[in-house]
């Protein structure tokens, strides 16, 4: 329902649940069933008809006919919404793609009916054929010109990466459910106007921009794309484009809509969409339980009761603002304490690595030695390990932690 409101322009008439014991080949749901909704079709003059799982392209075209309505299934409802939203180049290609898959598939299927239907009358390689055909191959034609653009588009993101990789500040993305308020809570922290509405998907493309958080830490925020429960797999890699971001994050904010009845339902299709994707268990991840202004009183309080029990929830509203700072002081600590303190020293053989440790920002003075350069590093732990992978000789040098410049103190209590 909430996936039908994201389009613009409908009116949503109503749903209705349909027990499906055994579904029907060619119309999916019964006789019955078909006519007592072609009549309720008929009185609220439904143009039409969303239904919440696949069906497959005879059952389409027969209940279309029937019921003279258009009828889209969960992935073509999916692709209409992503093709509206998407803002970026890359997020209109790959819509694209998804599209044209979605439409190959549906093309073989139609044909694989009909070649069952048409087999015992021999018709082997009929018209119908060299139609399918070259449907087929037009789509992959373009599915192929595609694709090149679309790795094109990626060189340029790659480009942009390594030059954000320049600017040494940590980044903080963003991730929660579709219309958890992500948009709502990036334009708070950095201004932007990022179309916030009552949406879903209103964020299809990844937005980054920089801020500064108490203690004058510089992080770069990331907002990401609004996660939903049983992504078509055509529909993937669309999200993949966006949420590589969220590989490169030193911190996840994990929005929730704390006032949404599915609130944990939701929370854990989060967790299990970032563990497909390979997020490590090593990034530091927070949960703000956001529209707490939006609970009633009880709600308030269970609310208030189960986030005090936990550390890493912060109980707020990215609408008001409310709770909001305790987040922001709790990230900048997080982030300041996650830096270490090394110093090595770098045989001046090894230019490569002192250009890595430049390029990453995490050089804070040098000085040359008889044996190299001394270099005095503070770099996240992520830096570190990264170093150590690709410079595995150099990182021998045990001085880690050399506590002539302690780190600083944590701004803390988090919890008032
Ligand atoms: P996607 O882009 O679909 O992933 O959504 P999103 O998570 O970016 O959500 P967005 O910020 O667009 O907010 C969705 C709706 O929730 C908007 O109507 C917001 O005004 C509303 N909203 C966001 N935060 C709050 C909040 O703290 N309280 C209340 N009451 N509403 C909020």
């Amino acid at each position: 329902m909430s996936l039908a409101n994201a389009l613009p322009g409908l009116d949503v008439a109503g749903g209705d649940v349909v027990r499906l014991p055994k579904p029907h080949p060619g119309m999916l749901f019964g006789k019955g069933k078909v006519a007592e909704l072609k009549q309720r079709i008929e009185v609220d003059e439904i143009e039409l008809v969303l239904i919440d799982g696949s069906v497959t392209p005879v059952q389409q075209r027969n209940l279309e006919r029937e019921w003279k309505v258009k009828l889209l299934d969960r992935t073509g409802l999916i692709l209409e919404i992503f093709a509206d939203r998407a803002a970026t180049r890359e997020g209109v290609l790959q819509v694209e793609l998804a599209a044209l898959s979605y439409q190959r598939t549906r093309l073989v299927r139609a044909w694989t009916h009909l070649e069952r239907q048409r087999g015992g009358l021999g018709f082997v390689g009929g018209p119908g054929e060299t139609q399918i055909e070259a449907d087929r191959r037009a789509i992959d034609e373009q599915m192929v010109k595609l694709k090149r653009q679309l790795a094109k588009v990626a060189q340029t993101r790659e480009l942009h990466r390594a030059a954000r990789a320049k600017v040494p500040y940590p980044v903080v993305a963003l991730v929660g459910y579709t219309n958890a308020g992500k948009s709502t809570l990036f334009n708070r922290l950095t201004g932007a106007e990022v179309m916030a509405k009552d949406m879903l998907f209103a964020t299809l493309d990844p937005t980054m921009r920089a801020v500064e958080l108490p203690h004058g830490l510089n992080v770069i925020l990331s907002d990401t794309v609004g996660f939903i429960s049983d992504l078509p797999t055509q529909l993937v890699a669309a999200f993949r484009a966006t949420l590589e971001e969220v590989l490169d994050a030193d911190l996840i904010v994990h929005v929730r809509d704390i006032s949404h009845p599915e609130s944990e339902l939701q929370a854990s299709d989060v967790d299990t969409i970032l563990e497909h994707l390979g997020v490590s268990d090593e990034v530091t991840r927070l949960e703000l339980w956001n529209k707490a202004d939006a609970l009633d009183d009880e709600g308030r309080a269970t609310a208030t009761n189960l986030a005090a029990r936990r550390d890493d929830v912060y109980l707020g509203s990215a609408l008001t603002g409310q709770g909001l700072d305790a987040l922001l002081q709790r990230i900048a600590g997080e982030l300041t304490a996650a830096l270490r303190e090394d110093v090595l020293t770098l045989p001046f053989a090894a230019g490569r690595a002192r250009a890595w440790l430049h390029d990453e920002g995490a050089i804070r003075s040098e000085t040359q030695g008889g044996d190299g350069t001394r270099v005095s590093l503070r770099w996240t732990e992520r830096q570190a390990s990264r170093f150590a992978a690709t410079f595995p000789d150099l990182m021998t040098d045990p001085t880690k932690g050399t506590d002539d410049a302690a780190p600083p103190a944590a701004p803390g209590p988090w919890h008032p």
